[in-house]
């Protein structure tokens, strides 16, 4: 796992921005995984940029998303397919045939499940995979608890994450009390991870990305077993791992 310490947000994106450029331009027609969230925002405007100033192409890019609320047709503004050509589709030249989410009107959602399954299966897998970081440390929505679910599955959100996403919505009522998402068989299968987290919110869910015991009540803990990851995260973030693991710029443990 190499970790890197940002300042900031600002220097964390362009940070993770710089590692996505590279998967993009050594392999331009990659299959990357996508996430949603606040903090993969900043990341996704510094794409844009250096795509609008002619350094990146994405006419051959496959994306295919972590996750969906259950409920949410594509049009809404809080499902996860609108944010997602909110803050980088309709920026780039990306060709929407070949982007892909779960489908969170699906009327058969175990098929669904297995539907995404399989394309991502038939993808090849994915080169580079983006997460961001919950504050109970799940990844996409793989929430912490006894097990964690290979394939594609539906979950029921936690109390927590609904509180935590509430912040998008007009109220804690509105938020959808199940996802789809991407299992971990396929995270980890990824070639490359990145990981962004920015913010003390994220430091304790980070310390257990990094640090803690790997255990499926902190899913991202299961990334220290991954030989390719990135963590790009503020100092904020860092500030318990930072307690254990001294950190000038980068480190790789
Ligand atoms: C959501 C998403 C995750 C995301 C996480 C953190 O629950 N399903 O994919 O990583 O929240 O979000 P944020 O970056 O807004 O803190």
């Amino acid at each position: 796992m190499r970790i890197y310490k940002a300042k900031d947000e600002a220097e964390m994106s362009r940070k993770a921005a710089n590692i996505i450029s590279a998967q993009i331009i050594l392999k331009p027609d990659s299959v990357l995984g996508l996430a949603t969230g606040s903090s993969p925002i900043g990341t996704y405007k510094q794409l844009i940029d250096w795509y609008n100033k002619g350094d990146l192409d994405f006419s051959q890019i496959t994306a295919v998303n972590l996750d969906e609320y259950q409920g949410l047709a594509p049009d809404n503004d809080q499902s996860y397919a609108y944010f997602m050509k909110e803050h980088l589709f309709s920026h780039v030249n990306i060709n929407p045939a070949n982007c892909f989410i779960e489908d969170g009107l699906a009327e058969d959602p175990g098929a669904e499940c297995i539907r995404y399954t399989e394309l991502i299966r038939g993808l090849g897998g994915i080169d580079l995979q983006l997460l961001g970081l919950g504050p109970n440390a799940h990844i996409g929505f793989n929430e912490p608890g006894e097990a964690l679910e290979k394939d594609t599955h539906l979950v029921k959100l936690k109390e927590t994450t609904i509180k935590a996403n509430s912040r998008f919505f007009a109220s804690e009522d509105e938020v959808p009390k199940y996802a789809f998402t991407m299992g971990i068989k396929a995270i980890m299968q990824a070639r490359c991870i990145v990981l962004v987290a920015n913010g003390e919110a994220k430091a304790e869910a980070l310390y257990k990305c990094i640090c803690g015991t790997i255990s499926s009540e902190a899913p991202a803990s299961l990334l220290q077993l991954h030989n390719n990851v990135f963590v790009v995260a503020d100092e904020a973030a860092l500030s318990l791992v930072e307690k254990e693991i001294p950190i000038d710029k980068e480190v790789t443990i």
